[in-house]
């Protein structure tokens, strides 16, 4: 379970390929921005407040602090490794099966869990779109999933109760459907995409500047840095760790590598470069919406803090005072427009948000499809899921059980939750990548490394701390996730990879048609290996 697959026999299927170098820094930025900026933001802003205050700016500080220093170390391994599966093929590689396969497990969480989020995100602002043009609402028992805790659903007489969010269903059913009959998003939709989202904050920043009170900034952390004694996820550090979201996505830069043109250079500037005009727009459209409208969380009925999306915090909601809250709102941005006043903006960014956040459940379904498809060709799970569709190339069967799983956790719960389930693999994904560069310096000093993370030493450890922080600060539903799955996951490999995997028998092989960039940059999978 120690072996590893040789890096020149990844190398040697990055030199088979054929496809095409076509990429510059300018648009693998672009495509960075077009898979970061998402529900993160426009949708869990509103969560943020509730857990930390006004002090979420420190909140996104942190998250982005983290994300800049493992962007520097997958950018390392990207631009060595500039193939297929991200840190599922760099920790193969470098520390061998047993816990690649891990990482691909925590993977799924990374990238299925957050197709559900932002499907759910999508949502929200589908059905406050919805109202605020036609007047028509969906039944709650169709447009919001139950309110769970670690007891079960509680049923709660305030709490208008949700079943099943139809809108998040049926969102990620269509983009399931769309990557199965090989629909790639083009350079160019995503570059329109892109700017749809960056004018709808960029409008927001602008409307909500000036409506800036001082006073809405005081007290500035309510929730203290960690939250009260005894409780988890809450305060500026436990907004964090859900915030970290908003950047989740950067990483879909990394696995473009093979489109780039001279990736050594533009792959970390496609990296670093997304993720610093991300930090810098979530920081203003932070200050405008707390300034403008406030951010101070709602509490319970004995006036103790509540965790968004529990019973507690349901019921909050529920009552007239709190119900223009923006801690409450479900589409955070374009609620805080309308309050002040200026209600055919919020629609508008209402309408941005929906058809763009189309495009991040796409990047995301894609990049969780690549993942199986290279952990099925390397034998850890059945190849019938890597099978390709004759007529339309694509890796239909994986794409639809995937698609079909989003649909279902969609459905059920809230788009908090999932955000923080999904962090918690991304957390784990990262940290182990920042072990990896390191083991790789110690293990093959000489090897070239065209871009080199500065002060790797130093950068490394910081980033793999930063995750352990982030991971232990998660609500503690959504850390307990992780060692469940986890589990599982080892239940299953040693049931079948650790039996079936091709490296153990012995089969190393190239693949040439093989890549891992997003959609927006390569045409369908063209042919089984
Ligand atoms: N960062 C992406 C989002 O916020 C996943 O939707």
């Amino acid at each position: 379970m120690w072996r590893v697959k040789p890096l020149d026999a990844i190398l040697a299927t990055a030199e088979k390929k054929s496809l095409h170098r076509s990429l510059g820094p300018i648009q693998l930025t672009l495509l960075g921005v077009g898979a970061i900026i998402g529900t993160g933001i426009f949708v869990l802003t509103a969560a943020a407040a509730q857990k930390a205050g006004p002090g979420m700016m420190w909140s996104f500080v942190i998250a982005g602090a983290v994300c800049a220093v493992a962007a520097l170390c997958y950018s390392e391994l990207a631009s060595m490794v500039p193939v297929s599966g991200s840190a599922y093929t760099y920790t193969y590689a470098v520390v061998g099966e047993l816990l690649a396969w891990m990482v691909g497990w925590a993977l799924i969480l990374e990238y299925a869990v957050a197709a559900s989020a932002v499907s759910v995100g999508w949502s929200g602002y589908f059905m406050g779109l919805l109202k605020s043009v036609t007047g028509i609402t969906l039944p709650a028992a169709l447009s919001a999933g139950p309110v769970w805790s670690l007891d079960g659903i509680i049923p709660h007489a305030d709490i208008s109760h949700g079943i099943i969010n139809v809108p998040a269903i049926v969102v990620a059913l269509a983009v399931t459907a769309l990557l199965v009959i090989g629909t790639t998003e083009s350079a160019r939709v995503n570059a329109i995409l892109v700017a749809i989202k960056v004018t709808a904050l960029t409008a927001f920043i602008a409307l909500t500047l000036p409506a800036i009170k001082t006073g809405n900034f005081s007290p500035f952390t309510p929730n203290g840095w960690f939250g009260p004694h005894g409780t988890s996820g809450l305060g500026v550090v436990g907004a964090a760790a859900s915030i970290f979201f908003a950047y989740v996505g950067f990483d879909a830069v990394s696995t473009a590598a093979e489109e780039t043109k001279n990736p050594q250079r533009n792959v970390p500037i496609g990296l670093i470069g997304s993720l610093a005009i991300c930090t810098v727009f979530y920081l203003l459209v932070a200050a405008g919406a707390i300034g403008a409208v406030g951010a101070q969380p709602v509490l319970g009925p004995g006036g103790e803090i509540v965790q968004p999306g529990s019973v507690g915090f349901a019921a909050a909601c529920a009552t007239p005072e709190n119900a223009a809250r923006l801690v409450c709102s479900n589409e955070a941005l374009a609620h805080v427009l309308r309050v002040i006043d200026w209600p055919t903006v919020g629609n508008a960014l209402g309408l941005a948000a929906n058809l763009a956040l189309p495009s991040v459940i796409l990047m995301m379904l894609f990049g969780q499809t690549r993942i199986f498809f290279v952990m099925a060709r390397d034998g850890l799970l059945p190849e019938k899921l890597a099978s390709i569709h004759p007529k339309w190339k694509t890796p239909h069967i994986v794409t639809m059980v995937t698609g079909v799983c989003v649909a279902i956790a969609g459905a059920l719960l809230p788009v908090g939750q999932l955000a923080d389930i999904s962090n918690s693999g991304t957390l784990f994904a990262f940290f182990m990548v920042s072990i990896a560069v390191l083991v790789l310096r110690v293990k093959e000093p000489s090897r070239a490394r065209p871009f080199k993370t500065p002060w790797v030493w130093v950068v490394a450890p910081l980033s793999a701390v930063g995750c352990v922080l982030l991971y232990f600060n998660l609500p503690i539903e959504a850390m307990m996730v992780l060692p469940v799955w986890g589990g599982l996951g080892l239940v299953i490999y040693f049931l079948y990879g650790f039996r079936k995997s091709h490296v153990g028998r012995g089969l190393i092989e190239t693949h040439e048609l093989d890549s891992d960039a997003p959609p927006s940059a390569v045409p369908p999978i063209s042919g089984a290996d």
